[in-house]
């Protein structure tokens, strides 16, 4: 499978917007189990091997965690200010916990608990996300082993299989479609922004 129609142009993109901490947060829209879009910032951790799957890491007690086995699809849109571009990557998704059996995933799941900041880190102990707060009680601090993953962090994997890349610097501005096909190529068109 070949990403090499798309990939330069967002890794040009990441490049050009380096100094940026921004640049790493990516919208990631979801479909609810009703039906009703959901759509929240993620931070990208990074590609697999293959260079069409990106990474994001979660909580598996997380509500998108089980909207995802509902209803896989999911779409990034990432916008890089620096550059004035958009990408919309979408594709089905797919998690990572520790009851998964692909050693590659695994790996990949662990070597992201290791490169997370210890702050990023610690998140994962606090209670369940999108449960009631209880007043007054305090939240863990005591951070948690740097390199054992929690049961709980998981990965989301956005397996692509079609991109829009809009540029608004220009005029007219650009835009191009990328489509992954049921064999695995890829096709890429200019259109109309
Ligand atoms: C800048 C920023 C970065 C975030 N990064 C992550 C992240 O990497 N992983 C994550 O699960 N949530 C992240 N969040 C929180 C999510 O936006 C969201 O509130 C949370 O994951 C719960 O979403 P859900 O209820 O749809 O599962 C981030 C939020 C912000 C504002």
């Amino acid at each position: 499978m070949s990403t090499e129609l798309w990939r330069p142009s967002l890794d040009l993109a990441l490049h050009r917007n380096r100094q940026s901490p921004q640049a790493r947060f990516v919208q990631l829209a979801t479909v609810r189990e009703d039906g009703r879009p959901a759509v929240r910032t993620i931070v990208w951790r990074g590609f697999l091997e293959d260079g069409a799957r990106l990474i994001f890491a979660t909580d598996s007690r997380a509500r998108k965690w089980t909207e995802i086995g509902a209803s896989p699809w999911g779409e990034a849109c990432w916008y890089f200010h620096v550059t004035r571009e958009q990408f919309r990557l979408g594709g089905p998704l797919s998690v990572v916990d520790e009851s998964t059996t692909d050693r590659e995933l695994l790996e990949v799941r662990v070597a992201t608990w290791r490169e997370m900041s210890a702050e990023s880190r610690l998140t994962y102990t606090w209670p369940d996300p999108g449960r009631a707060r209880v007043p007054l009680a305090p939240f863990p601090t005591v951070p948690p082993d740097p390199l054992e993953p929690l049961p709980h962090f998981g990965l989301l994997v956005l397996d692509v299989s079609e991109v829009d890349h809009l540029e608004l610097v220009g005029n007219p501005q650009h835009r191009w479609e990328y489509k992954r096909d049921e064999y695995g190529r890829w096709s890429a068109a200019e259109i109309n922004p």
